[in-house]
């Protein structure tokens, strides 16, 4: 196989976003746009990524700097068009041979089996290949203009088309693929000499026709090569991608009732025979074992869940929050940082933050780890088996031992030890016949006070 590499188009201001933010580090299913194109070319085997940055566009460089490395960033400057983008990507990629796809940092949806046929189509001859779909709207796309064998002879911008060709529905995505050298001599003589007075990447396909060299298309479906410029659009992609993710988990075996409800992040994993209730959250970094219910309203993030546990309803799973198999967390039970080992319980009104509860223990109503003091973070450890009484406090750092009891209402600064009693709370007192007492005593004053 043909080395492969991408150049990912990210030069753009993103204006109509409105934001501080640049468009392309919006997220979208919890990952940054630009992440979503950097994660496909990855998952295609491209042994180069080059990202096409905008001089100002420092939070972009940022970004790239930091998950991809400085070798990844180009820089477009000033913006003169898509095909003088993708040549100023021509020296990182220097040396380097092979096929190469163009993508984008605002197209986050795009399936890699498409880009595989692009690669198909050039190792079947084409010399460059195009992924384009059917518009429903075909507006500003560029037409792919196919002659009667349905080979591809050129796109043409609506601003340069005629009105037979605006009658195309077929539209450029704007993705393309192609040997990189030939790429690359293409596009050094694609020129401004048109309505935008911009360097079209789409006119390489008209000069490969002009060298008698074949051209190809891949057509896809439009709500994969979704772009987005708004946030009307990033909410579009984000529920493309619900809708897509939510069809590919019930497909894996798992059962939810409320499908529309239940959103999901791009890396969530889910094995099968998981119900899920309505209404849940997965945030990035969540992974669910086989047999286990996530009851309604639930929000989980950064958690890995065993086999067989039963969590919620109205649970909150933060990053670090490691259940091992068949335990049970209930409502308003917050958990961070903290493994319950096999079978343990936590069904009432917790906050369990920096912890480690070992298999079997019961944590009661209203507990929380008081893990924090203003300025660092402690650890609560509870053993094997122990029974923690409802509305403790565990002031960590602290150690409940292997099977031990904490009476409930204690306030519990100091290690117990294995199979221990610890109480810490005020010891009861009793007052044998004080209320009838205070009631005859507080019912005289009233009716004295009446009278007079
Ligand atoms: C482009 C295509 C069009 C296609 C459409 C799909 C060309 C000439 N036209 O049109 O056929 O149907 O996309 O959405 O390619 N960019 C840069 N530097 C530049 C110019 C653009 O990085 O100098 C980036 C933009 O940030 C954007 C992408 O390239 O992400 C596409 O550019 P845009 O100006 O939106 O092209 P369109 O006119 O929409
Ligand atoms: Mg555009």
């Amino acid at each position: 196989m043909a080395g492969r590499a991408a150049v990912i188009l990210a030069a753009g201001q993103g204006t109509r976003m409105r934001s501080a933010l640049p468009k392309v580090l919006h997220q979208v299913g919890g990952r940054a746009m630009v992440d979503w194109s950097v994660a496909l070319a990855r998952s295609i085997g491209c042994e180069k990524i080059v990202v096409v940055c905008s001089p100002s566009g420092q939070a972009v460089q940022n970004h790239i700097q930091a998950t991809l490395g400085a070798e990844a960033i180009a820089i477009q400057d000033p913006p003169l068009g898509t095909g003088h983008a993708v040549l100023a990507a021509k020296d990182a990629l220097a040396g380097f041979e092979g096929d190469m796809v163009v993508l984008y940092g605002d197209t986050p949806l795009i399936p890699a089996e498409a880009v595989e046929a692009l690669f198909d189509l050039l190792s079947d001859g084409a010399t460059v290949g195009v992924l384009g779909f059917d518009a429903v709207d075909p507006g500003a796309y560029g037409r792919l203009i196919t002659n009667g064998a349905g080979a591809l002879e050129s796109i043409v911008e609506a601003k340069e088309a005629t009105p037979e060709q605006l009658d195309v529905t077929l539209c450029n995505s704007g993705v393309m693929a192609a040997d990189a050298e030939t790429m690359f001599e293409l596009l050094s003589r694609v020129t401004n000499d048109n309505a935008k007075g911009e360097y079209y990447l789409t006119d390489i396909v008209a000069l490969a026709r002009g060298d008698e060299k074949p051209c190809g298309v891949v057509v896809c479906d439009e709500a994969d090569v979704l772009g987005v410029n708004s946030r009307v659009e990033l909410a579009q992609a984000e529920r493309a991608f619900q809708v897509k993710m939510r069809r590919a988990v019930l497909a894996s075996g798992v059962t939810m009732t409320a499908p529309e409800t239940v959103f999901f992040s791009h890396d969530t994993e889910i094995e099968n025979d998981v119900l899920i209730e309505p209404s849940v959250v997965f945030a990035p970094g969540v992974s669910i074992k086989s047999g286990t219910r996530i009851r309604a309203f639930s929000h989980l993030e950064g958690a890995s869940v065993a086999e067989n546990c039963e969590i919620g309803p109205y649970v909150r799973l933060r990053p670090g929050a490691v259940l091992e198999q068949g335990v049970k967390i209930g409502n308003f039970v917050e958990v961070k940082k903290t493994r319950m080992g096999a079978g343990a319980k936590a069904n009432h009104l917790s906050y369990l933050g920096d912890g480690d509860v070992g298999a079997g223990a019961n944590i009661g109503a209203g507990t929380i780890f008081c893990n924090y003091d203003g300025f660092l973070k402690y650890q609560t450890k509870v053993g094997k088996g122990a029974f923690v009484g409802s509305n403790s406090s565990l002031v960590a750092p602290v150690t409940i031992g292997d099977g031990a009891y904490v009476g409930s209402g204690s306030v519990v600064t100091k290690d117990v030890e294995d199979n221990a009693l610890a109480v810490a709370r005020g010891r009861q007192m009793q007052k044998s016949g004080w209320a009838t007492a205070f009631r005859d005593k507080m019912a005289a004053i009233k009716a004295a006070r009446k009278k007079g």
